[in-house]
């Protein structure tokens, strides 16, 4: 197992009826900004939990954060923080309102251009960042417990991620109940997303960190079972609080630890996202496959792991095994009735592979992967693959 240091420094308020103990958690003469995305906090009832909770605070609201959250609308939220001196951020949505919020409260103190901290990945290290809470509508991303954010700036089609130390919420509430809610293809997307962030710090090498290994297969295990469950007609409680606690603990740093980790399925994901708006969780599912097979032979014993622990497979060379695990997976998107090939989100495919070659090239992101040795190059390849 390799070091490692962990503090993990979000305090979660999960279960029914949560979101009104916010109040305890926010100092009384703070001045909050709750962030909100395009209004379906107004439809389910979170909204009016909230100005509830926070009745005898004084509270101000910036809504209209977009999924894959824009840069020019944070400006103006980053704005209206400076005018009115706020000075504590409460983020009431998914993983774009809560990373939007994260990036505001990184540029809040920061000096320079907002976009450099992006441009240049700038960490937020502790007492850098405004503080801020969230209360998480859609289990996904796992921003809720963890200090990384990412944002998208249509008008240089550039999707770019950041973090650090800093930026971890201060507290999270996890209410299953807002689960009610959400359409089905967004259901489908958290449990994709989810699922990929456990394969992004698991599908490496076999290690000897057994802990974290077994943890990211009872991750993937409890995310297979529970799909069929969230996405019936009839609302469940624990199986929603079950899949929102997945989402969570798949990303909130404890299965990475002593570990090494991949995340170009990620970096190649962000750019469709950025020049085709496909929704993150699906970018994910088209270029997994074919990232797996492309690196076949240093995966190929974590894949047979993978097909053996998690899909019961007990047959055949670790090389059968591994294929049969790549299979397994497509097999689970499809069965989420999501696409697995560019070709299927968009017509305009052809040339994507350059364009991501190019755009790796210019950032000088010439070693991503686990070894970090996967170049421009060999992502041409891969998203190449995944047409
Ligand atoms: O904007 P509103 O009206 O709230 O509607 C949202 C949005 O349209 C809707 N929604 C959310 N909760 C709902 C609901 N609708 C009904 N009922 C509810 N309870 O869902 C839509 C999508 O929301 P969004 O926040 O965009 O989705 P998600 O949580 O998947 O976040 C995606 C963003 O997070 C980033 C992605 O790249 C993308 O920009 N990620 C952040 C990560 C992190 N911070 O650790 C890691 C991830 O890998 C990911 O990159
Ligand atoms: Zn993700």
């Amino acid at each position: 197992m390799l070091n490692f240091e962990f503090k993990n420094p979000t305090k979660i308020l999960f279960g029914k009826g949560e979101i009104a103990k916010i109040s305890r958690e926010i100092p009384k003469d703070a001045k909050i900004l709750m962030i909100y995305g395009g209004g379906s906090i107004k439809n389910n009832g979170v909204y009016d939990q909230v100005k509830e909770a926070l009745k005898d605070h004084d509270l101000y609201e910036f809504g209209g954060v977009p999924a894959n959250p824009e840069y020019e609308v944070l400006l103006n939220a980053l704005s209206f923080i400076k005018e009115k001196n706020i000075n504590y951020l409460l983020a009431v949505g998914g993983g774009s309102v809560i990373d939007g919020t994260k990036f505001l409260s990184a540029a809040a103190n920061y000096t320079g251009e907002p976009w450099d901290i992006l441009r240049n990945s700038v960490r937020t290290f502790e007492g850098e960042g405004m503080p801020f809470g969230s209360i998480l509508t859609l289990p996904a991303t796992g921003s809720e417990m963890n200090s990384g954010y990412v944002i998208s700036r249509r008008e240089t089609n550039e999707k770019l991620s950041s973090g650090g130390p800093g930026l971890f919420p201060q507290f999270s509430v996890l209410d299953p109940e807002v689960i009610r809610t959400i359409p089905k293809n967004q259901i489908v997307n958290g449990i994709t997303d989810a699922y990929t962030h456990v394969l992004e710090q698991y599908m490496t090498a076999p290690s000897s960190a057994d802990l974290q290994e077994r943890i990211a297969e009872s991750i993937l295990i409890s995310l297979q079972e529970t799909a069929p469950k969230v996405l019936a007609d009839d609302f469940d409680y624990d199986a929603a609080g079950n899949f929102m606690w997945c989402c969570t603990m798949a990303l909130n740093g404890l299965i990475q630890k002593g570990v090494i980790t991949d995340w170009a399925v990620h970096a190649m994901g962000h750019e469709l996202t950025a020049y085709f708006g496909i929704d993150h969780a699906r970018t994910l599912a088209v270029i997994a496959p074919s990232h797996y097979r492309y690196n076949f032979e240093t995966k190929k014993g974590k894949l047979a792991q993978y097909a053996e622990r998690v899909w019961g497979i007990k047959d055949g060379t670790v090389e059968e095994k591994a294929e049969l695990g790549i299979k397994k997976m497509e097999e689970f998107f499809h069965s989420l009735n999501i696409k697995t090939k560019l070709s299927e989100y968009t017509g305009d495919y052809k040339g994507t592979a350059e364009r991501v070659e190019k755009a790796f090239t210019d950032r000088k992101w010439s070693g991503l992967g686990e070894y970090k040795k996967l170049t421009p190059q060999d992502a041409y390849k891969i998203v190449e693959m995944s047409y």
